[in-house]
């Protein structure tokens, strides 16, 4: 009696999947506007900043009230007999997600947690080498100024070409910094202040003949373009869930490629003979588990809108952008022309105008919220980066916002 209400009141994911499915059935007329009803937006403004969170939509959310209410009535009980199983359950199905084995992935809270646990447990030694970029995310490189502050390592940070003509170009440029006691590489899968995607194996491969490991900063990459991390051929690799998979906000994951499991020391210990087994990397202790457990709710989502259809919607969203910016003098486009390397995520700035002034006027004047990106080695513009919810009439408004300013701009010159 108990196992049957138990089950009807978890069964995971199945409600988020049902509910989407009937609203788009009942609205034939176009997929994306349904889709767009599937979330509460402000009316204020347009929202082309989903590259910080991923709002969730209507059906994740209900799942993880449900998820909540469901935890909160069955208590410990629900902790004792049900919570690893169920995060097993989450895992499994982001393993498949993700193109690798459940034996090779953790759930973490963020990105920022998968890479800390690589970098805090790596065992370095004074006098290692660490190549990363310029254009890597800021918290990330501090990490890495905090270990050659506590092992003594040495930092070789190289700038991202930013209109590469072929993957070698990138490839070279991680290359040409390393040296014989190069020891690691941290390497963006796709650079979150320009929507440039890197050749990953490429570099992987380059790496791995010079005996350095590649820790992999994946933060926006799953759920936003498709990929098997197994292809990478990485060493390690972090997410975070709640940015392109619209997972509940505090969801990530960890890869780390079995070879290297027992060279890493855990931050958090469950138990010190547990040597080989990917869960010595998973134990933070008692959590808010409904938004681990809604992760499936997640993904049933993504699923139901179909992973290669969300990819081509959100390149195409930015190519309707970008194509028709890339034409105008007064404007500069820091995101790749080659169709390959870049997916929702863009970069523009204009020129002649500082970029949080620029940011400022999208906002105040045009009603668009998007982000204002400097400081980051030559880039210099507002990060755009559309959503499912958003309509090429939102993009198209963001054209005209940006072709006024620029011509605004061209007369002071
Ligand atoms: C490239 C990159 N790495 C890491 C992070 C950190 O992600 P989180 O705050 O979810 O840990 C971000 C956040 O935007 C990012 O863009």
């Amino acid at each position: 009696m108990i196992k049957r209400d138990f089950l009807k009141l978890f069964g995971l994911g199945s409600l988020a999947l049902s509910q989407s499915k009937m609203i788009w059935a009942n609205r034939s007329n176009n997929k994306w506007e349904a889709i767009r009803a599937d979330y509460e937006l402000p009316t204020e403004f347009i929202n082309l900043e989903s590259g910080y969170y991923n709002i969730i939509p209507q059906p994740t959310l209900k799942a993880v009230q449900k998820h909540q209410n469901s935890i909160n009535k069955w208590g410990s009980y629900y902790m004792r007999n049900h919570r690893f199983n169920d995060q097993d359950k989450v895992v499994a199905a982001l393993a498949k997600t993700v193109g690798t084995s459940e034996k090779n992935l953790v759930l973490t809270r963020n990105t920022t947690e998968s890479l800390n646990t690589i970098t805090k447990g790596f065992p370095w030694k004074k006098g290692d080498h660490v190549v990363f970029a310029r254009q890597d995310y800021g918290a990330m490189r501090q990490m890495f100024y905090q270990v050659r502050e506590r092992f003594g390592i040495e930092i070789t940070e190289i700038d991202v070409p930013m209109h590469p003509k072929k993957d070698k170009d990138v490839v070279d440029a991680y290359k040409s910094a390393m040296k014989p006691n190069t020891k690691f590489l941290m390497v963006c899968h796709m650079v979150n202040i320009t929507g440039h995607i890197l050749p990953i194996t490429k570099i992987c491969d380059m790496a791995h003949k010079r005996g350095a490991y590649v820790m992999v900063d994946g933060a926006h990459c799953v759920g936003h373009f498709n990929f098997n991390i197994d292809d990478l051929n990485c060493d390690f690799y972090g997410s975070s869930l709640h940015k392109w998979l619209a997972a509940p906000l505090g969801t990530g994951l960890l890869y780390v490629n079995p070879k290297n499991r027992d060279i890493l020391w855990p931050l958090f210990t469950e138990r010190v003979d547990m040597k080989d087994d990917i869960k010595r990397f998973s134990h933070i202790g008692t959590l808010p588990c409904q938004h681990h457990l809604a992760i499936i709710d997640a993904i049933n989502y993504h699923n139901a809108i179909g992973p290669t259809e969300k990819e081509n919607r959100l390149r195409q969203l930015q190519r309707r952008l970008t194509d028709a910016l890339r034409k105008n003098p007064m404007i500069v486009i820091n995101t790749p022309e080659d169709i390959k390397r870049s997916c929702a995520i863009s970069n523009v700035g204009v020129k002649n105008m500082n970029t949080h002034e620029l940011a400022d006027t999208l906002m105040k004047e045009f009603g668009i919220f998007t982000v204002a990106i400097s400081n980051y080695g030559s880039v210099e513009g507002c990060r755009i980066s559309p959503n499912v919810f958003n309509t090429v009439d939102e993009i198209d408004q963001l054209i005209e916002a940006f072709q006024t300013i620029a011509e605004r701009q061209s007369k002071l010159i």
